[in-house]
């Protein structure tokens, strides 16, 4: 039998939390061979929250499950950490990411440098909670002993929303649709690309550009019902989506661990090595392909303007945000 890794998730209180856990301790993020330990990390207003979460997990009776520790102390929480899953901070209120960098910055700072000082020098780390890319990237700035290729962040469910659109679209099944791209940032402006994308038709894979006879769409309603989609559930569910963020992030860390399928590509925030033109070691979103536990950012693909141009226009909004985290820090 494997032995268990031990799995932080900050903001486990919340409404990810709360749908995330019981899919890793049912084994959906690292399969069903693979035991855990749940370190559940929240703030003191939510520590009666967090005590009934983890009653619920004991009495999930997940044979997977081998521990739980709630805690609202970081220190104990990064005690060990194999894999730390960042749901944690302040909550956007309005689609706009600048005004949180500053509520932000400060918490990811700390939990930087308690993962630092106490996970296993190998974490792997997943942010989710927004802006997350900056918070990514300050989180990889304060933890420098922990490898820069271990810090990722969420674009996962932007990825899967666009496969949504494409299957509704051309009424296949999503599972046949595969290598969107989600570029860059996390934020209003994020940019799903599907000129790369293909669909599995049985005898091979067409591509999506090629099946969809209107184009225009790809280039208009395509891009903005993923940038929307998260207020469209908002109005109808009254809350903002969560299982569906819940499972993107199980997607990221078992294809960044277990690897991708062969000839498939998803999409995660990772540091840039200057690919695409992107200035290295921001957390920006690529396409990128796993293979024992490591990514690398698909390269080559050709890029037209039309895509040159959000791409850099979503660039130098990291920048920005990397600005404004750093004015915030002084
Ligand atoms: P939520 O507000 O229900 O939960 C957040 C939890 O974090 C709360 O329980 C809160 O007490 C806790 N928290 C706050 N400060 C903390 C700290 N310093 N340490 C530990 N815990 C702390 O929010 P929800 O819906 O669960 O979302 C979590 C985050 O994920 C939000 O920031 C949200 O914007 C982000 N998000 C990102 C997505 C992406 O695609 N990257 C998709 C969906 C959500």
């Amino acid at each position: 039998e494997k032995d268990p890794l031990t799995v932080l998730v900050t903001g486990a209180a919340g409404q990810i939390g709360y749908a995330l856990l019981p899919m890793i301790a049912r084994g959906a993020m690292l399969g069903p061979d693979q035991p855990v330990i749940l370190h559940v990390l929240d703030i003191e207003p939510n520590a009666e929250t967090l005590k009934g979460v983890k009653m619920e997990l004991m009495d999930g009776a997940f044979p997977l499950l081998r521990g739980v520790i709630a805690t609202t102390d970081v220190i104990e929480a990064c005690k060990g950490v194999d894999i730390a899953i960042m749901l944690g901070g302040f909550p956007r209120r309005k689609d706009d990411n600048i005004d949180l960098i500053f509520k932000n910055v400060g918490i990811y700072k700390a939990q930087a440098s308690a993962l630092e000082q106490h996970a296993d020098s190998n974490c792997k780390v997943l942010v989710v909670a927004n802006p997350a890319n900056t918070n990514a990237l300050i989180l990889k700035e304060f933890a420098p002993s922990i490898p820069e290729e271990n810090i990722t962040s969420l674009s996962r469910l932007d990825h899967n929303r666009a496969l949504n659109q494409i299957s509704e679209n051309l009424n296949v099944h999503v599972g046949d649709v595969k290598n969107v791209i989600i570029w860059g940032n996390h934020s209003s402006k994020r940019y799903p690309d599907a000129n790369h994308a293909a669909v599995n038709i049985g005898v091979g894979h067409k591509s999506v550009k090629e099946l969809i006879a209107d184009d225009h769409w790809l280039n208009t309603d395509f891009i903005s019902n993923v940038q929307n989609r998260g207020q469209t559930i908002v109005k109808a569910r009254r809350l903002s989506g969560a299982f569906s963020a819940a499972s993107a992030v199980c997607d990221h860390m078992r294809d960044w661990i277990l690897g991708t399928p062969k000839g498939t590509w998803v999409s995660m925030g990772v540091y840039s090595d200057g690919s695409y033109g992107i200035q290295p070691g921001l957390i920006y979103s690529f396409p990128v392909t796993c293979e024992k536990g490591e990514w690398s950012i698909v390269q080559g693909l050709k890029i037209d303007e039309f895509e040159r141009e959000k791409m850099d226009a979503l660039e130098r909004e990291l920048i920005e945000e990397k600005k404004v985290a750093y004015s915030s820090l002084h």
